[in-house]
């Protein structure tokens, strides 16, 4: 009997499969109810009482070799169906849903904003995030003692007064000055972060898309006619836009530009505090200090530069009263935005 035993449990080890119908019919014929095993289990029975220890151990041992074995060589047949991406069982059910996944609407007004400039003929151009205090604050003509330079509003890293966050996507447009001549035409979108307190309407984290527009000749009017394409293509036809002077280090003259209110049409609601104006951006020409700092002559060039908050233009367009609202990643929040490309 112990050959017997022997040689069943040689031929368990040597079995290989090579399909599931294969396996299943080997497994009833060795553990199956009128199977090998069950006929030593009868033939065990009738040996005499001196040898039932051990001829017993050596039945249980192989009862529990086959049934690992057997097991295994399971699972080893589905990974290989599964590899070959065949489905084991029923191949009529009905496949697990994929859930799809939607923009964030931070993504969709940035892309618009990109895609409107980029029909006027800008190029996206990119930057660091961690900037020095040249890109972000000297070339830029921010004198030595702005507030903009302290603490209270910059991050800076390991107090180190040359390396901080960016404040502004304004830093890229003075690498694309360093490596490129006029003309200029870039949009430079990217995320941003300034030392404030958060809530409905600031974070220290947003994001920005600015524009740079060099060239010989290029006047405030070249300007006020890009932003109003620009607020037509984004808030429609009837959208109008007013200009209110204003102050930057960079551009002289600089000017705040208000859109008409996209929600009452201009007659006044809440959402423009019955003014009927919003405002979306800063912009203003080039200052001469700026063009000079960069290596580009200002009695041949001028240029234009413009600069805004994506989530506030997003807020303005889709009503949204929270800016919070964008980094809390709730699906029910962004799943509205599903259709909105
Ligand atoms: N850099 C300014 C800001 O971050 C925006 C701006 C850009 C204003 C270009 C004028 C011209 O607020």
């Amino acid at each position: 009997m112990t050959d017997k035993i022997d040689e069943l449990l040689r031929r368990v080890e040597a079995f290989r499969p090579k399909a599931a119908a294969e396996l299943e019919e080997f497994r009833v014929r060795v553990l199956g109810r009128k199977g090998e095993l069950n006929a030593l289990m009868e033939e065990f029975k009738r040996v005499a009482p001196e040898y039932k220890r051990e001829l017993g151990q050596r039945i249980n041992g192989l009862k529990t070799a086959a049934t690992e074995r057997i097991n295994a060589l399971k699972e080893q047949l589905q990974q290989s169906c599964a590899d070959e991406g065949l489905a084991i069982g029923d191949m009529t059910r009905p496949g697990t849903a994929e859930g799809i996944g939607s923009r964030h609407p931070i993504s969709l007004v940035r892309n618009q904003i990109v895609g409107i400039f980029s029909r006027l003929g800008y190029t996206v151009a990119d930057g660091p995030e961690i900037e020095d205090d040249w890109h972000v604050f000297s070339a830029l003509n921010f004198p030595p003692e702005h507030p903009a330079r302290d603490m209270q509003d910059t991050f800076f890293i390991m107090r180190n007064p040359d390396v901080l966050l960016r404040t502004h996507t304004s830093s890229i447009q003075v690498r694309t000055m360093e490596r490129q001549r006029p003309p200029i035409r870039v949009i430079c979108p990217g995320r941003v972060f300034r030392n404030e307190a958060i809530s409905a309407r600031a974070h220290c984290i947003f994001h920005q898309v600015e524009g740079l527009f060099i060239d010989e000749g290029v006047s405030f009017a070249d300007l006020k006619q890009s932003i109003l394409y620009f607020a037509k293509e984004l808030f429609g036809e009837q959208a109008t836009i007013r200009l209110r002077p204003s102050y930057f280090p960079f551009t002289e003259p600089s000017a705040e530009v208000d859109v008409s209110c996209n929600l009452c049409g201009g007659k006044g609601c809440n959402v423009c505090k019955g003014t009927g104006w919003l405002e979306i951006m800063g912009c203003g020409m080039v200052d001469p200090n700026v063009l000079e700092a960069n290596g580009i002559d200002p009695k041949r060039y001028s240029g234009f530069a413009f600069g805004m908050g994506v989530e506030r233009i997003a807020m303005l367009k889709y009503g949204v009263r929270d800016l919070r609202l964008y980094f809390e990643n709730d699906v029910r929040f962004l799943h509205q935005f599903d259709a909105a490309l």
